[in-house]
């Protein structure tokens, strides 16, 4: 993650949320990993809290000023409802393989939102999954490790085996490590996110103002939690 802009990715988020008018009074970071955005967003965020699965990740997140830190699963967010923002960067909900898993997220982020709060996130579309995977196997370098990455596409799902390297030997020994996403399309996603009662939707051609549009790798989703009038 070391070459990721979350500065500029954070920016970009408050950016669109701004044109939204989402207000970032409190703030969940969706799978915070090891806490990369936490201190862009503390920027824009009154409060802002993080949950993700891995206690390993979280434990490099300690100490960057998040309010709360949870390690727990999206699928059952141990929250009640008084976020006015819920967002999540970096593919995170692609890992959710089961769209029923992914519904069930959307449905608790619904839950735990203010009415009138949003929802931002990106997610690799298929043809997003389907271009990382024509690389097949990259070799990276740089001062303290070597690390290899080979990707593999079975159907929408890219399988990406990374093993990392230390040039030190004081840094330990080799790690290996399995990551698996599922690509959806923007149909598949609005669709979820429609069901779990969102609306609107708006999806953008992630890191640009312009829409989305059949063949967008990245795509940034803006979902309202917004109380129907009738
Ligand atoms: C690609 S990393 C991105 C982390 C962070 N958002 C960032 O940009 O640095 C994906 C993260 O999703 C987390 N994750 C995957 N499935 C999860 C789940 N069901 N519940 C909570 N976190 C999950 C992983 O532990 C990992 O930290």
């Amino acid at each position: 993650m070391k070459d990721i802009e979350y500065e500029f990715w954070i920016d970009y988020i408050h950016k669109i949320g701004k044109k939204h008018s989402a207000s970032f009074d409190t703030v969940l970071d969706l799978c915070c990993g090891t806490g990369n955005s936490i201190i862009p967003m503390k920027k824009y965020a009154r409060e802002l809290s993080g949950i993700d699965l891995s206690l390993e990740m979280l434990r490099q997140a300690k100490n960057k000023g998040l309010e709360r830190i949870v390690n727990g699963d999206v699928r059952a967010l141990p929250f009640k409802k008084g976020f006015t923002l819920v967002y999540s960067i970096f593919d995170s909900l692609n890992y959710l393989i089961e769209e029923d898993d992914l519904l069930r997220v959307f449905k608790e982020v619904k839950r735990v939102l203010i009415d009138g709060g949003f929802f931002i996130f990106d997610m690799n579309s298929i043809e997003g999954v389907k271009y990382i995977a024509r690389q097949k196997e990259i070799v990276e370098e740089d001062d303290e490790i070597y690390s290899v990455w080979r990707y593999k596409l079975s159907g929408d799902v890219i399988t990406l085996y990374l093993s990392v390297f230390p040039k030190n030997e004081k840094d330990g020994d080799r790690v290996d490590e399995v990551h698996r996403e599922r690509g959806y399309s923007i149909e598949k996603v609005k669709e979820l996110l429609l069901k779990a009662g969102f609306r609107p939707v708006v999806e953008y051609e992630c890191f640009t103002n312009r829409l989305a549009r059949k063949g967008s790798k990245r795509v940034l989703y803006v979902a309202e939690n917004r109380k129907e009038k009738f």
